[in-house]
């Protein structure tokens, strides 16, 4: 199939490149390149700095591409991703995640493309009571983070049925981990993710870290979280892809592992290869005790699971940090 990944020079962007490209797809990439980089993106995809809230630009982007042939489906990872910056920023959340999504839309209905796959989060639940999540599950996200990706799947689900598009909206639980070439992984300044965190620590990047609260109702005290492999997050947008295309069908599916590990296990884990200097200090705003992904949907629609353990997460994110001696 032909492909354009909106994103795809990102840290989860690059990733569902490298699966598609590895699958025989022919894949196009736009990206603005504000958090992701060039050379992250596979060398067999063409490349087109633009920005997705630049309709005119994005508009000839794909007036171009479809002279060469139209895109069976366009991939979304072009969001901005940061819980505590959506709250101080909404209006550049909304701008650029909602404004975004719906000039992407456009773009796409303009030129007769049919099907989209759109990166959401769990985000969208917000403060979860529940251990584990399905999609059946309430949504109230509780930042403008998580509001602004329940607008665009309100929005996604609104245009395809009105223009008789499909689509496959993913929910990522928490993604982490390098790819296993160490060619790509998350590298990005200020850092908030747990992984990325204690592996610095570890590497003495950072000289100790802070564990958000140890008196959570979970077995040692610490959030507990499902933590999913990106190379392994990457190749369910491949699947999702074709499920869509080939049952002319639309689908929202968590991506996450059905599995919980909690901070201090993280820690522990990492410890494995080098001690770890951390603190206990309070909670952190919005952290709901425990979030697990039900990944019944993915396996029963995709026939996915994940093939990665926290430990490959762990590890490959290390080797990436360590190769790249990266922040
Ligand atoms: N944590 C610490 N210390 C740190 C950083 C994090 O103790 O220095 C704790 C947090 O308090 C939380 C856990 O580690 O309990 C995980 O926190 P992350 O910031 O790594 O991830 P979140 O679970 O807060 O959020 C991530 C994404 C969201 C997504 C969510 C879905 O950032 O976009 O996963 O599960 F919605």
């Amino acid at each position: 199939m032909k492909v354009c990944v909106i994103g795809g020079a990102g840290y989860i962007g690059s990733h569902a490149v490298l699966e598609l490209v590895n699958d025989g797809h022919e894949v196009v990439v736009i990206d603005n390149l504000s958090t992701g980089t060039r050379d992250a993106v596979d060398e067999k995809a063409r490349f087109y700095l633009g920005d997705i809230t630049n309709e005119k630009q994005l508009f000839d982007i794909f007036s171009e591409e479809t002279l060469l042939g139209r895109f069976d489906a366009v991939m979304h990872f072009a969001a901005k991703i940061v819980v505590p910056e959506s709250v101080s920023h909404p209006l550049e959340y909304y701008h650029n995640n909602v404004e975004g999504v719906r000039i992407m839309l456009k773009t796409m209905v303009q030129h007769g493309i049919k099907n989209v796959i759109f990166s959401s989060t769990a985000a969208v639940y917000g403060d979860v009571k529940k251990d584990i999540c399905t999609e059946d599950d309430e949504l109230k996200p509780i930042n403008p983070y998580g509001e602004s990706k329940l607008a665009s799947e309100r929005l996604i689900h609104w245009v395809a049925q009105a223009y008789d598009m499909n689509y496959c909206i993913f929910r990522y639980f928490n993604v982490a981990g390098a790819h296993e070439s160490l060619k790509i992984g998350l590298k990005r300044d200020n850092l908030t993710h747990i992984i990325p965190i204690t592996v610095q620590t570890a590497l003495k990047i950072r000289s100790s870290m802070v564990i958000f609260g140890d008196d959570y109702p979970t077995p040692d005290g610490t959030c507990i979280r499902d933590y999913i492999h990106v190379a392994d997050l990457a190749f369910a947008h491949v699947l999702g892809m074709k499920y869509i295309v080939n049952e002319n069908k639309s689908a929202t599916i968590n991506l996450g592992s059905s599995t919980g590990y909690s901070v201090k296990q993280v820690i522990d884990e990492v410890s494995q290869y080098f001690p770890v200097n951390y603190s206990i200090g309070p909670r952190r705003e919005g952290d709901p005790a425990k979030l697990i992904a039900s990944s019944e949907r993915a396996k029963n629609l995709l026939g996915w699971t994940v093939k990665r353990t926290l430990k490959d997460i762990i590890k490959t994110d290390l080797d990436f940090r360590i190769k790249h001696e990266t922040r």
